[in-house]
């Protein structure tokens, strides 16, 4: 399948894995890209920009294929050491850099200077309009059912993304909700140029996440995630458990008088012990509705095999028939 995102990137399938937090590693990043898809490490799970090269160096040791780098704008008092961060991307020869949160109008001229190819990951029509203004080459289009930051004006895919292919003219993956080969066609007939998968990507054989954490996507119904933070404007869709009842909890009786600190010891530093450790209710992790389609836990490649085929049936067989 040849798309504007497959030309773009210079991979086989169009499907991207949107960073994540503790579960971007090289081991799920290279097993994306061998398997032809674009495979992405999480920038700020690496605690430093050394860090990050050497997970790069560990990625291309994996996989002679494009992967990229995803590097999140985040709200936080401190920010991180984003140009060491970007210096790092550009000396270690990545090509693809996924942006996602605040504007990373500041850091484009560093990353186009060195060849790097920049998809931003937004939740509004807006926001795209601006990544495509400020030059970004492809927006990465996450709806309100997407695992993560759905942001805060509520537009599930089946809106968002006519919309993002009425007014973009660069081109835009589907994010959020996708998961099989339903999913990538569906994509595909709104208007995207392929799609992005978060949650679906945990449950496979190389994520480097705990079997419980995998285990729990399987089990869990479109009926278990719960949106967190909104009353802080950082909206979170995550997973329902102990430490998310409890939030949810204080958000009702704290209303809009609510802090950050109310709720920090349900998540701040919270993924390493879930995600690495399994300490499944040791606080809240991002988790789409999306689970509720995750039935199994394939090889990346099984995976992506699967849902090229099913896509490649539901184009030429049933939609092809029903045109007669
Ligand atoms: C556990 C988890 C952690 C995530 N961490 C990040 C992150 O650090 N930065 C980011 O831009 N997106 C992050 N995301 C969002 C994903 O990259 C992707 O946009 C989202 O999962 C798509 O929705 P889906 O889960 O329905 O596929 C995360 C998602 C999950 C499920």
């Amino acid at each position: 399948m040849r798309t504007r995102i497959t030309e773009l990137f210079n991979i086989q399938h169009p499907i991207i894995q949107g960073g994540m937090h503790f579960v971007g590693f090289a081991e799920l990043a290279s097993a994306v890209s061998n398997a032809g898809g674009l495979g992405i490490i999480t920038g700020l799970t690496q605690r430093t920009p050394d860090d990050l090269a050497r997970e790069i160096a560990r990625c291309r040791e994996m996989t002679d294929k494009p992967f990229g780098v995803n590097l999140t704008f985040l709200p936080t008092v401190s920010s991180p050491d984003y140009p060491g961060y970007i210096k790092a991307i550009v000396d270690g020869g990545v090509r693809v850099v996924e942006t996602a949160g605040n504007n990373p109008e500041k850091y484009l001229p560093a990353l186009h200077d060195a060849g790097v190819k920049v998809i931003h990951k937004c939740t509004s029509v807006r926001h795209a309009l601006k990544a495509q203004a400020i030059g970004c080459d492809a927006v990465s289009v996450d709806g309100f059912e997407c695992g993560g930051h759905p942001g805060e004006d509520d537009v599930p895919n089946f809106i968002l993304l006519p919309r993002a292919a009425d007014e973009l003219k660069i081109p835009f993956v589907a994010s959020g909700g996708m998961a099989d080969g339903r999913s990538l066609v569906a994509a595909l007939a709104l208007g995207a140029e392929g799609m992005n998968m978060g949650t679906r990507f945990i449950a496979t054989r190389e994520a480097p996440v705990h079997e419980k954490v995998k285990q729990a996507i399987v089990a869990a119904t479109e009926l278990d995630t719960r949106l967190i933070m909104r009353p802080l404007r950082n909206t979170e869709r995550v997973l329902r458990n102990e430490a998310v009842d409890r939030i949810v909890e204080k958000e009702r009786a704290l209303g809009s008088a609510i802090k950050f600190d109310d709720i920090i010891g349900e998540v701040a530093g919270v993924y390493p012990k879930i995600m690495l450790e399994g300490a499944m209710d040791a606080g809240a992790w991002s988790c789409g509705m999306v689970a509720r389609l995750v039935h199994d836990i394939p090889s990346v490649k099984e995976l992506i095999d699967r849902i090229m085929r099913e896509a490649e049936g539901i184009i030429s067989q049933r939609l092809a028939t029903m045109m007669g």
